[in-house]
């Protein structure tokens, strides 16, 4: 990345998310900015002589917060299923459309037949809509390819969107997403033929930073799910887990035996597996906009995750099927108004805990050292992230340093 110029922002408030206290509150705070790191934060009445000659931007009467993070995305893909948002609110349900060959395997045959061009230009307007709602970095899962050449395809794609837009993008093998159609019934051969080998074709590609998978009744199970983790751990790569959505098979705790980055939905999670999450270090991704979207009616245990002390993180779940949400700010609102998160654990959510959901360490809190990836909002209080249906307007956005 070019070097971005020196650069002192004036007269915020900043949520650092790195204490002490509340959202790590720094009235009129000043931030220094060198070589698209935070060289120092705080009160602008502490700021050191060496940053006070610097170019200064004034943000007066803003929020300045880091950066959001959307750690759980799926949004490379082909075609709409707003006909099968139509059939579910006629009474059908997610698994009945799924069993019939809609769902998730209709955006596969969608992004099968897209190419890897009109894969970008799909994705692109919808990265543009998750940075105006003040994301900085995305994670994109594959799982609409179901083949080598198109799992492939997609993680390629979500690579290209880093050179096409201010964003940092993390992808994910999500090969165990669905069982395609050419080996309905036979879901172990499709992970021995053609599963694992796109596994290890993407990772020699240096194209994985992460390995997913869907462990319920219409999609893997979590014997399944353990042939792919054992994959992933043989080529050193970190796993999370799509678990206990609709149904409570032990996904979690599995996911746990492999000191997974996260598991996600939780919806049916069980006492046992928050144990195993919480010993493992696990993070718990929760995701609203899917638990809206199919109008379900279990919530994930909250407030069992927090007493705990399980790390909550928060993210769009962005897909054609189950959630086509792609504003991280409104997912905050939900996983509040839904879940009775409180707007500290939301947000901290979108930052802190998405950056550890992810493995990454130099993002997510507004400290000297870290990415200078920051969301100036106009706003007073980081609670009306979450308050606001929709987030604050973002005045701007950093990115390395960068404004934009
Ligand atoms: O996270 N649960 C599985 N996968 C996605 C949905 C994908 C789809 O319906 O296209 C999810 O909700
Ligand atoms: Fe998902």
């Amino acid at each position: 990345m070019p070097k971005s110029p020196d650069l002192l922002l004036t007269g915020a408030r900043l949520a650092t998310m790195a204490g002490p206290g509340p959202y790590g509150l720094v009235d009129d705070g000043a931030l220094a900015i060198r070589d698209g790191l935070i060289a120092w934060a705080g009160a602008m009445a502490d700021l050191p002589s060496d940053y006070r000659n610097w170019p200064k931007h004034a943000v007066d009467g803003c929020l300045v917060t880091p950066a959001l993070i959307d750690c759980h995305t799926h949004t490379v893909f082909a075609g709409s299923r707003a006909l099968e948002f139509e059939q579910r609110l006629q009474g059908a349900s997610y698994a009945e459309i799924a069993k019939a060959g809609g769902g998730i395997l209709s955006t596969v045959r969608a992004t099968r037949a897209a190419g890897e061009d009109a894969l970008l230009q799909a994705a692109l307007p919808r990265i543009d809509a998750m940075l105006a709602a003040g994301a900085a970095t995305i994670e994109i899962k594959s799982g609409y390819g179901l083949d080598i050449e198109t799992e492939l395809a997609m993680l390629r794609t979500a690579r290209r969107i880093a050179a096409e837009r201010p964003v940092r993008i993390r992808t994910t093998f999500l090969g165990a997403h669905a069982v395609p159609p050419d080996y309905k019934g036979r879901a172990d051969a499709y992970l021995t033929e053609t599963c694992l080998p796109a596994l290890e074709a993407a990772h020699a590609a240096g194209l994985v930073d992460a390995v997913d998978g869907f462990c319920e009744g219409i999609a893997f199970s979590p014997a399944q799910i353990a042939r792919v983790f054992d994959a992933a751990t043989a080529l050193g790569l970190p796993v999370k887990l799509h678990a206990e959505q609709l149904s409570n098979l032990g996904g979690a705790a599995l996911a746990a035996s492999y000191r997974a980055l996260s598991a996600d939905h939780l919806e049916y999670l069980d006492e046992a597996g928050i144990a195993a999450m919480a010993g493992a270090g696990a993070v718990a991704v929760i995701l609203p906009g899917a638990f809206y979207t199919l109008r379900e009616r279990q919530a994930p245990p909250i407030e069992a995750l927090r007493a705990a002390g399980v790390p909550m993180a928060v993210a769009t779940d962005l897909n054609p099927g189950s959630s086509p949400l792609s504003s991280l700010p409104l997912a905050m609102n939900m996983a509040c108004t839904l879940f009775q998160m409180t707007p500290e654990e939301a947000l901290l959510g979108t930052t802190v805990n998405a950056a550890r959901a992810l493995g990454l360490s130099d993002c997510g809190r507004i400290a000297p050292g870290l990415r200078a990836d920051l969301a100036i909002w106009e706003a007073a209080h980081p609670a009306e992230l979450s308050y606001l249906i929709g987030g604050p307007p973002l005045r701007a956005r950093l990115f390395g340093g960068r404004i934009c």
